[in-house]
């Protein structure tokens, strides 16, 4: 099966894509090879993605149809995308035939969120899924009948087209499996291999400007996948021997020129491997904690360190900062003391990393007091806890800091630099 032949053409006054004509009215249906298409949705104005991680660029609900002697659809989409959903699959149902199967890869809502309507319209529609998938449809959408349990590695047929599906739990949640279509050499991996962004002009790896969506998909694996890291690297180790052609995964691009590509970038991910580089997270409220910020950053650059990123954590939302710290090898923190205690985005950014479950970093400690201090003691704990190597010297200032002070914090962004 060919993946680089999709292109339209027009013959008898028709426009096809893929073998089929298309219709206006479903232009965002596209066919990824013959009898087999992406009918997802793009959705662009949800702000938060699970009401807490930003989406500038939108993201994508990744939802296929597969047509064979027997119908199949691989997931579906958030409930407020329906409606073109919905046309897409009455328009593909006309000429190849009424859906069979409806294959749960993962249960959040995102992708689930049709599951209702669609039985709604089509209730012969059989959903597949594990004995965790069960569970889920009973509990959000009260679904107990014609569900058909599957166990790790068995096969249905459709045809020509052979799925295999593979329980691969807690990536994301413990329903969560994958399934390989063994012609067509596919894998539709859930939210695995997935990213923020929803797709422009294109949908697949070679036709998008994959520079633009590179922070989208380590963000989005960061702020979601990341805490599953384990999982992640159980579900790698269980694809391992599979010819895949084409991964399918259930946000962003669908990789047909390089699917080992972000295989390896998740793998490299998830094993919570860094690049070369520091991630700066000040607070100040009066600008003393900001320059000691300052001070040590040119100790870090004076060592020719050029992967700096600085974030002000009362601005930046901790959604970017959990993406430069999973990205980069060094994170230097700098806080004041606010009520005894650390500044209080400070301690929901380190309470977000103990969370996520990143380990073995490198970090550093700069900060300032008025009176009693209480910023650095939890961040001494954090370090010790996760097993982030704490670099020396931790400076604190009171209240203003003095020229030694500053050389102090110089030093420490040089020793800091030393460990790239
Ligand atoms: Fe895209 Fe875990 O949902």
């Amino acid at each position: 099966m060919k993946y680089k032949d999709n292109k339209g053409g027009i013959s008898n006054g028709e426009i096809s894509e893929g073998g089929i004509k298309m219709s206006f009215s479903v232009s965002s249906l596209i066919p990824i090879s013959e009898n087999f298409f992406w009918i997802g949705s793009n959705d662009r104005t949800t702000d938060l993605f699970e009401a807490i991680w930003p989406l500038p660029h939108g993201i994508s609900y990744n939802s296929y149809f597969l047509a064979d002697q027997k119908v199949a659809l691989i997931d579906t989409v958030k409930d407020d995308t329906i409606d073109q959903y919905i046309e897409k699959i009455k328009h593909l149902s006309r000429k190849f035939g009424q859906v069979d199967y409806l294959i749960i890869n993962h249960m959040e809502p995102d992708h689930s969120g049709a599951i209702t309507i669609l039985r709604s319209i089509w209730p012969q529609i059989r959903i597949v899924g594990n004995a965790r998938t069960a569970g889920f449809l009973k509990e959000f959408y009260g679904i107990t009948e014609n569900i058909q349990i599957v166990q790790d590695t068995e096969e249905i047929s459709l045809g020509k087209f052979r799925l295999k599906f593979f329980l691969t739990p807690m990536v994301h949640w413990p329903e969560t499996m994958m399934t390989y279509e063994a012609v067509g050499k596919v894998l539709f991996s859930g939210d695995v291999f997935g990213g923020f962004g929803a797709m422009e002009a294109g949908l697949f790896d070679d036709e998008v400007d994959l520079a633009y969506y590179e922070g989208e998909i380590l963000r989005y694996f960061s702020n979601v996948i990341g805490k599953y890291s384990s999982s992640v690297q159980r579900a790698i180790e269980k694809i391992k021997d599979l010819d895949i052609r084409l991964i399918a995964s259930t946000h962003g691009p669908v990789w047909r020129s390089k699917p080992r590509e972000i295989i390896s970038r998740y793998n490299h991910w998830s094993r919570q491997e860094a690049e070369n580089g520091v991630v700066v997270v000040y607070g100040s409220m009066y600008g003393n904690t900001k320059k000691m910020m300052d001070a040590a950053v040119r100790g870090i650059n004076s060592q020719k360190i050029r992967n700096i990123r600085i974030h002000d954590i009362s601005r930046a939302h901790l959604s970017y900062l959990i993406q430069d710290a999973w990205k980069y090898k060094v994170t230097l923190f700098a806080s004041p003391t606010y009520d005894a205690h650390l500044f209080p985005p400070m301690a929901q950014f380190i309470n977000m990393l103990e969370r996520k479950g990143l380990k073995n970093r490198i970090m550093g400690i700069v900060g300032t007091y008025g009176w009693s201090g209480g910023a650095l003691k939890p961040l001494h704990e954090f370090a010790e806890e996760n097993n982030w190597e704490l670099v020396e010297p931790v400076v604190e200032a009171k209240c203003s800091p003095t020229e030694e002070d500053l050389q102090r914090c110089y030093q420490l962004g040089q020793n800091l630099a030393r460990h790239l």
